[in-house]
């Protein structure tokens, strides 16, 4: 049972072998079912639905493996419409490969997954992506306008010849970020946190339904972290777009995120903050002992035996988890 005596609980965790996880946070459910959103994971603020709604997501018993490597297995999770959905886990576990699933670039081993309403296309125009970020050379002959641009009309190349309403377009997208004033600097003299607005305003120009975005806000200090996180999260409230946010840490995202998944060396926990991110469900994910804390309303993952504590955005510093990388 979750901490505010709800019986929801986790949606589920799982893996091949979910069953050595013990003991298993609260699910009321059998293994691989999906588990539709009880009701304080619904938006803050949102109407009750009133007829069934096609998710935006559903990971229905989902594997995906390369090769004999299995990232992930038997992933079952469902996400509505205008959801927040976190991804969580140390680096190796499989965050960016959840996303280029979504984006149909990774098919899955098993089970399924819609997206949208159907199975995962590649270069689908409902979807926005920020990928891992990879920075820019310094002196790449690019302009953030351009940038913003190349996501007008997919991946075709050929700047200056976009239609008038591909350049409005471009101008609402660079406003919506704020990033006006440098929208024609030379995009790789440009800090960490203008580059990442203009990467999502490149996202969001094609006006998605769903935007997947890896790492967003890596690298980045505090406060633009925040600046970040609210951009999007406003983004989705306004829209009611649909985002998937792969962060290290979750804190900037607590104030945003309707439900995480955090995945750790093929194991899954998926649910809300306040029910993945206990105790009892991460050191069953990590199968060791792992405390978690709220200090000054951040939430902060210990593990036991480490001599010091760490973060959540620090994830290295994790106890190894459970199984063997081959
Ligand atoms: N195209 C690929 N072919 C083979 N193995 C891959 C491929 N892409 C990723 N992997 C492996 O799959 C595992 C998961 O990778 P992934 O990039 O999804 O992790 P991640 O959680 O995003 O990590 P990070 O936090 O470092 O970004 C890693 O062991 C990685 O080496
Ligand atoms: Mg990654």
């Amino acid at each position: 049972m979750s901490e505010d005596g709800l019986t929801s609980g986790v949606d589920r965790v799982g893996d091949a072998a979910a069953s050595a996880i013990a003991p298993a946070p609260t699910t009321g459910a059998a293994p691989g079912a999906t588990i539709s959103t009880g009701p304080r994971l619904r938006r803050r603020g949102a109407a009750a639905p009133t007829a069934p709604e096609e998710p935006a997501m559903c990971f229905d018993r989902a594997t995906l493996a390369y090769g004999d490597r299995v990232v992930w297995s038997e992933l079952s999770l469902t996400v509505r419409p205008g959801e927040f959905l976190a991804v969580l886990g140390p680096n190796g576990s499989g965050k960016t490969s959840l996303l280029r699933a979504l984006l149909g670039l990774a098919p899955l081993a098993g089970g399924q997954l819609d997206v949208l309403g159907h199975p995962p296309r590649r270069g689908d125009p409902a979807i926005g992506y920020v990928p891992q970020h990879a920075g820019f050379d310094r002196d790449v002959p690019l302009r953030g306008r351009d940038l913003v641009g190349l996501g007008v009309d997919g991946h075709r190349w050929g700047f200056g010849r976009l239609s008038r309403d591909g350049r409005r377009r471009v101008e609402a997208a660079l406003e919506a970020v704020a990033a006006g004033p440098y929208a024609d600097a030379p995009i790789g003299r440009l800090s960490g946190g203008e580059q990442q607005r203009l990467r999502i305003a490149q996202a969001l120009v094609g006006e998605p339904a769903l935007l997947l975005c890896d790492e967003p806000l890596a690298s980045l200090d505090m406060r633009y972290q925040q600046e970040i996180t609210e951009l999007i999260g406003d983004w989705a409230r306004q829209k009611r777009g649909t985002v998937v946010f792969v962060t290290h840490d979750v804190n900037p995202v607590l104030g945003y995120a309707d439900r995480v998944v955090f995945v750790v060396n093929g194991r899954w926990a998926a649910g809300s903050t306040d029910e993945v991110l206990t105790t009892e469900t991460m050191s069953g994910l990590y199968d060791a002992p792992v405390e978690v804390l709220r200090v000054r309303g951040r939430i902060v993952v210990v593990g036991e035996g480490s001599g010091a504590g760490f973060d959540i955005d620090e994830p290295h510093h994790f106890p190894e988890p459970a199984g063997t990388h081959p």
